[in-house]
């Protein structure tokens, strides 16, 4: 008789609202499929109202029901709120992307910052060898991203936001080595930085985002965009012009799914070509 394990379906989730963009299911389905593993990887799209109720029914863990899943807007910090075991990386940020049962308790962490340093790591190795890093936008998208540089042990990280108050208070957030400065001083910053870093969805909305010099950036500095849709975003096609080299947001997300694909299904997947070619042939 063959022996049920080997037949068992895990099932892990995607949850937000609204989801249906989401290009999660088709990572996870990717990696899912190479390794030959039975399993399920769905969207669940939950109003605010109801994620309570289905973080409760993940906790009951009854057979069938998924072991963990992936956590996105709106309910990021509601997950780390739910979480029984929330890790030092969701602790520190007020937000989880990435949950699982362990023990029967429900444990979550970040893997968001992991992701962007990942990506880095891979299209610009050599990227954290300066001592400046500026992160353009203080919403919640910068600051898994200024928490990952700053633990990568980036000297300088000056973040710069159009509501200076923003960023003002995660500079008080992640302490010492982080400063804010108004959106005005972009230029002024910009000198010496080996790593320019845009979260703002400046340029996305049909008006024209203004002209960013980059010529002060340091030699062999990097642009990058948290944002992968389009992957030439318009700082990026600005940043190319001005013959800068440029990493493009989408293996961000790419490498962020991996810690959770590992929790869930037991193996760690690699991001490659394929994969990529099947997100932007989705776009
Ligand atoms: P997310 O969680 O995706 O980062 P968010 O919290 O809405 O989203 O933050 C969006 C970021 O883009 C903020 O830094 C925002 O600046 P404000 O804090 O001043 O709102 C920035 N942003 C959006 N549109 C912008 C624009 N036209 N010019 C400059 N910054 C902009």
């Amino acid at each position: 008789m063959a022996d049920s394990r080997e037949t068992l379906t895990i099932n892990a989730f995607v949850v937000g609202y609204p989801i249906k963009h989401s290009r999660s299911p088709i990572i996870h389905s990717y990696w899912l499929k190479k390794f030959g593993i039975t399993g399920n990887y769905e969207a669940v799209e939950v109003v605010s109202d109801n994620f309570a109720n289905f973080i409760a029914t993940v906790k009951e863990g009854k057979p069938g029901t998924a072991v963990g899943g992936n956590v996105t807007i709106p309910h990021k910090e509601a997950a780390y709120r739910l979480a029984d075991r929330p890790d030092a990386l969701a602790e520190e940020l007020g937000a989880a992307n990435t949950i699982w049962m362990e023990e029967g308790k429900l444990h979550a962490t970040n893997t968001d910052g992991y992701g962007f340093v990942s990506n880095l790591d891979e299209r610009h190795p050599g990227w954290d060898k300066t001592d400046r890093a500026v992160v353009f936008g203080a919403g919640g998208a910068s600051r898994a991203v200024i928490q990952s540089l700053r633990d990568r042990g980036i000297a300088e990280i000056h973040v710069l936001n159009r509501t200076l108050e923003r960023a003002r208070e995660l500079a008080d957030r992640f302490g010492p080595r982080v400063f804010s400065h108004p959106q005005a001083a972009l230029q002024e910053v910009m000198q010496g930085a080996g790593l320019f870093v845009n979260t703002t969805s400046l340029g996305m909305d049909g008006a024209e985002a203004p002209h960013l010099d980059f010529s002060q950036l340091a030699a062999r500095a990097v642009v990058t965009d948290i944002v992968y849709v389009p992957l030439r975003t318009p700082i990026l096609q600005m940043a190319e012009e001005q013959g800068i080299t440029t990493v493009d947001g989408l293996g961000m997300l790419l490498h962020q799914a991996k810690p959770g694909f590992m929790r869930w299904f037991g193996k760690m997947p690699e991001v490659d070509e394929t994969l990529r070619a099947l997100i932007i042939g989705d776009m």
